[in-house]
């Protein structure tokens, strides 16, 4: 055979109709594990196609993004904070799709979607507050933290924890929070005082909420919509939201430029925009607010009227510039301190 006739053969298999080459897409999940799982089975199931599944927080899913950057190995990163998702969509590492289901979800999604040039596109809501233990709480004889500034309290010393903003996406929106909330100077000035009060950076946004569950910490600065979940499972967890105000996440999914199984990578991408598809969190504990605005929304959700929040600038905060540099200033300037 000469050249050219092997390169049309090759050009041809590529040509075929590209859902029936694929039966695999690779994700990122960065939502909790059952929720993965859940959807890694049931879209198998329904379609034939197996889905890859890696879980990874926001920050470390973005950083996985950036250096497949040349050979993408991800399809679709499912889930996880808004604004790394935005800071992907900026670096160019995701691509522009606009679905069809756009105007079925809230505006705060299509605005996400929107805001990224239609890299990106909100999935799910939720804010932004507390977790304590009430054993914990009241065996040692502390108040319930209902402000920002009640986490200052000598008496919560060591009692709190709080993810690491360069791994997790809710740590960074707390960041962001209250830089927006108190101007930067006081805030930095906030978080580093509150940094003797912080028994435990962890790796994982959900850690800290897993930890007061368990009673390892009195304390959690977390996603409220992550408190029922452990509550249902029988741990005495509540969630309170600051008094000053709140930010929110908005929960995004985006598919990878350059992803080798796109057309699975689309198909998952649409069954995920789904009102039955969004179902999946809540079925699995999972409490945040989805965004297609026919999926039922479970009790248990937190009711953002009863909330105040901020008027969180996810352009400005999901801007890599900003995200990158806020989060080396906290490196450097609060975890670095001694306790
Ligand atoms: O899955 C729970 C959750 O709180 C999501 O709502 C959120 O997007 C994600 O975790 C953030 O995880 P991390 O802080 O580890 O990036």
């Amino acid at each position: 055979m000469t050249k050219a006739l092997i390169a049309a053969a090759l050009l041809a298999a590529l040509s075929l109709p590209a859902a029936a080459q694929q039966t695999q897409v690779n994700i990122i999940c960065s939502v909790q594990a059952d929720w993965c799982n859940m959807i890694q089975t049931v879209f198998a199931k329904s379609t034939g196609i197996k889905v890859n599944m890696s879980l990874k927080g926001s920050g470390e899913a973005l950083a996985q993004l950036i250096a497949e950057k040349a050979n993408p190995k991800t399809d679709v990163w499912f889930g996880g904070t808004g604004d790394p998702h935005l800071q992907a969509a900026e670096q160019d590492l995701t691509m522009e799709y606009k679905s069809a289901s756009l105007p079925q979800l809230h505006a705060w999604a299509q605005q996400q979607a929107q805001q990224s040039g239609w890299k990106t596109v909100g999935i799910y809501s939720g804010p932004l507050g507390f977790g304590y233990n009430t054993e914990l709480l009241a065996k040692k004889k502390m108040a319930v933290p209902r402000s920002w500034a009640d986490l200052l309290k000598p008496e919560y010393k060591g009692e709190i924890q709080v993810a690491n903003p360069a791994s997790s996406g809710t740590a960074y929106t707390m960041v962001a929070t209250l830089v927006q909330l108190m101007g930067e100077d006081k805030a930095f000035d906030y978080m580093k005082a509150l940094h003797k009060n912080i028994g435990a950076y962890t790796r994982s946004g959900t850690g800290p909420i897993k930890a007061v569950a368990r009673g390892e910490t009195a304390v959690s600065i977390s996603f409220v919509h992550d408190g029922p979940g452990e509550k249902m499972q029988g741990f005495p967890v509540e969630t309170v939201t600051p008094s000053e105000g709140t930010g929110a996440e908005i929960g995004s999914m985006s598919i990878v430029k350059g992803a080798r199984n796109l057309d699975a990578a689309k198909r998952f991408y649409e069954w995920a925009l789904t009102a039955q598809a969004q179902q999946f969190g809540a079925a699995t504990k999972q409490f945040q607010l989805p965004s297609n605005k026919a999926t039922p929304v479970d009790p248990n959700v937190p009711d953002f009227k009863k909330i105040k929040f901020i008027n969180y600038d996810y352009a400005k905060y999901g801007s890599s510039a900003e995200r990158r540099r806020l989060i080396a200033k906290w490196e450097k300037e609060v975890n670095s301190l001694p306790k």
